[in-house]
């Protein structure tokens, strides 16, 4: 049986981010306003010779088409869209509103943004801008109008850019009537009901009116209520996306057929990304695996292929765009460390794996001065032909042309974690079990890369999220429950499901009250366990557990070779009862000796099963390897493990298209039984150049 046959996934399905262009896209953000002409005209021979067919314009470009206030520029962007379309390429036009022309900020001071010490910025830098300023917005609409009557119909036009990496929050007076009127809503005018849902009667903070109600945070503000830090971070979603819409209104009006979609930031904490995603067309996002590491090491791969997933999981089923990504290094890292040769092949690579339709680059040219003239980029200060990056860029171009088939197909998990935006932000405001590393993001990761050594690929999914569609859901740390997902859980299992929860999941509700039975009270039935207490250890501190003979002969029923028979927890050490849950392991050591650290309950038709520690990636490893053979989840393609190798899977146009990924310094051999046709060759796919063995293929 094939993996699409298994997962119920349609071999022919295709989803193009636009059908004109059915090619992986390949360029970068692209500043012509920078330029001469002569240069302009050296542009166009590069990028055809660098197979970059995508230029992104406009970005920061106000300043350059809007002068003077209704003096409008375009003609500079005319000639530089037509040049492109002359020679072959396409192109992207962004919104300018990240970076309002300092002639506006002049005129209409109140357009720039206030902190939350309630001081209004100067002009300048970007991002800079009071999300709730109904002048910015007229000015913002104004010029998103004039760009689409002026480029709307180019049939070279591939998708609207919505200003740049949307990000941060505002508390201009403006701003603040906003979330007071937000609340309202919220609460359908009564405040006793917010009183309520923010406990606040707690310190005497019960409010009169709503017109008492502060945005909180540091460094002045409220910092003690809970409910309202959550929805003063709902709040500023919820701006955003209005802000948002306010200057995609035209373009959707006045050329509905050219799809439109924003650069995120990856697990960028201020924006609920699942649900600003829904207003977009498609998913765009800016990679810079450096951040979480040295590329030297496999880590931060992993985190990168978490983060792709994440990303594509906006909207599930579908290709998403790698927007920017540097082709050597980025000026903001500490050490603008270099990336070696092959290394950019396999970032690039890494991307279509998990489901990207092109690789674009900040930034096609290296600027001359300012902040970002050291960042990397396809042309740099000395030139084209003869550097090496220009030269790996070509190369990539030419790789991805040469699977282009693969253009409109996608990842289709059966596994997926629950990587909740709104529950991150309770768990991080929580007061409790430990203030600061309670790790939400850790032990996501840590959860994935057990699925990723095993090439299982994983959806990432909100707990507003359908699930039928997979055969296991993992949710690490569901400490905030919104009342669907409970609903949805149970008729998960029921239908046969698998759901792995663990420690601290289910203290509080969707406005971090807890549940009057304490902790765990909704998922009680479901889990047939209740929990009493949690012990957060000191640093370094760890207890000893062990699994029982059940919990062995499930590993061993499930092809898991026997690990050592006891683990590691750290950090928190739940104790919890169980009721109609079977126990598989016990804490062996401190005065919980022999508490269930781990259940499993057989509801329905399908299993839940509770983790209570948070346990040595060992333990992770062995026990979800043995959870998804289980419940019958098929990995990207049946290898023999080898570390810091995976595989991914994308299906669609009548294929299924296997990448083995090695991020090793040193080559590797696959040992699988799936060959088909090896569309790139195992240099492609590995870390290195130097790299000697073929480490697999592309069916
Ligand atoms: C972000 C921005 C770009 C550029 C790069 C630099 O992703 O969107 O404009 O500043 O960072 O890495």
């Amino acid at each position: 049986m094939t993996y699409s046959e298994a997962s119920e996934v349609s071999l022919e399905s295709r989803s193009f981010l636009n059908p004109n262009m059915q090619e992986l896209w390949h360029g970068g953000d692209y500043n012509p306003e920078q330029w001469p002409e002569n240069v302009l005209e050296e542009d166009m021979g590069l990028m055809q010779d660098a197979m970059c067919q995508v230029a992104t314009i406009g970005i920061f470009a106000w300043a350059a088409l809007e002068p003077e206030e209704g003096h409008y520029e375009f003609d500079w962007l005319k000639r530089s869209v037509d040049r492109l379309a002359n020679n072959d390429r396409w192109f992207i036009i962004a919104t300018p509103s990240a970076s309002p022309p300092p002639w506006l900020s002049k005129k209409h001071p109140d357009i720039l943004r206030t902190g939350p010490d309630r001081v209004r910025r100067f002009h300048g830098n970007r991002v800079n801008y009071n999300l709730g300023s109904k002048v910015y917005r007229e000015y913002t609409r104004d010029i998103a109008q004039k760009l689409v009557e002026a480029f709307g119909g180019h049939p070279r036009l591939l998708a609207w850019h919505l200003s740049n990496e949307y990000g941060g929050a505002d508390y201009s007076p403006e701003s603040i009537a906003q979330f007071r009127e937000w609340l309202r809503r919220k609460f359908s005018g009564d405040l006793g009901a917010l009183n309520h849902a923010y406990w606040t009667s707690f310190w005497g903070h019960t409010y009169r009116n709503w017109d008492e109600i502060e945005p909180p945070g540091e460094p002045y503000g409220e910092t003690s209520i809970n409910g309202l830090t959550l929805d003063w971070q709902r709040f500023v979603t919820d701006q955003t996306i209005d802000f948002m819409l306010n200057e995609a209104a035209p373009l959707r009006e006045f050329s509905p057929d050219v799809p439109i979609t924003t650069n995120l930031m990856g697990t960028y904490p201020g924006l609920d990304y699942r649900k600003l995603a829904k207003e977009i067309d498609f998913v765009s996002w800016d990679s810079y695996p450096a951040r979480e590491g040295r590329l030297d090491e496999s880590e931060p791969w992993i985190h990168a292929g978490m983060n792709h997933d994440i990303m594509r999981s906006l909207k599930r089923g579908k290709p998403f765009l790698l927007m920017e990504c540097s082709p050597s290094s980025a000026n903001w890292y500490d050490f603008m460390a270099l990336k070696p040769p092959g290394t950019h092949r396999f970032e690039g690579m890494q991307a279509i794996a998990h489901g990207s339709d092109g690789v674009q680059y900040f930034q096609w040219r290296q600027s001359r001065g300012c902040q970002e003239q050291f960042h990397g980029a396809v042309v740099s200060h000395c030139g084209a032909h003869n550097t090496r990056i220009y030269n790996e860029v070509k190369e990539l171009g030419q790789e991805l042309a040469h699977i282009a088939d693969i253009c409109g197909t996608t990842v289709h998990p059966e596994v997926a974690i629950v990587y909740d935006w709104e529950n991150r932000w309770a768990l991080n405001d929580a007061q409790g079990p430990t203030r600061k590393r309670k790790k939400y993001q850790a032990t996501c990761f840590q959860h994935y890369k057990s699925f990723w050594r095993l090439g299982i690929p994983v959806d990432f999914i909100g707990m507003d999220d359908e699930v039928e569609e997979y055969k296991l859901v993992v949710a690490p740390m569901a400490y905030s429950l919104r009342p669907g997902f409970i609903e949805r859980m149970e008729g998960f299992v029921r239908q046969g499901g698998t759901l792995v929860s663990t420690y601290l999941t289910g203290w509080v509700d969707e406005n971090c009250l807890t549940f009057e039975q304490g902790f765990l009270t909704p998922f009680r039935d479901l889990l047939g366990i209740w929990s009493e207490e949690m012990d957060a250890l000191y640093p370094g501190d760890s207890r000893s557990a062990a699994w029982l003979p059940e919990g062995l002969d499930f590993l061993s029923e499930n092809s898991v070779a026997a690990v050592s028979q006891s683990f590691t927890a750290s950090d928190f050490c739940e104790l919890i009862h169980a009721e109609a849950a079977q126990v598989l392991a016990t804490y062996t050591e401190g005065f919980y000796a022999g508490r269930p650290a781990l259940t499993v309950n057989s509801v329905g038709k399908g299993k839940g099963y509770y983790v209570a520690s948070r346990n040595e990636q060992g333990f992770v490893d062995a026990f979800l390897s043995a959870v998804a053979h289980e419940a019958g989840v098929s990995r990207a393609a049946e290898f023999e493990p080898v570390e810091g190798v995976t595989a991914q899977r994308r299906i669609g146009n009548g294929s299924e298209y296997v990448f083995f990924l090695n991020t090793n310094l040193e080559p590797v051999t696959v040992v699988t039984a799936e060959w088909g046709k090896i569309l790139l060759a195992g240099r492609d796919v590995t870390l290195r150049s130097r790299a000697r063995v073929p480490v697999g293929g592309v069916r």
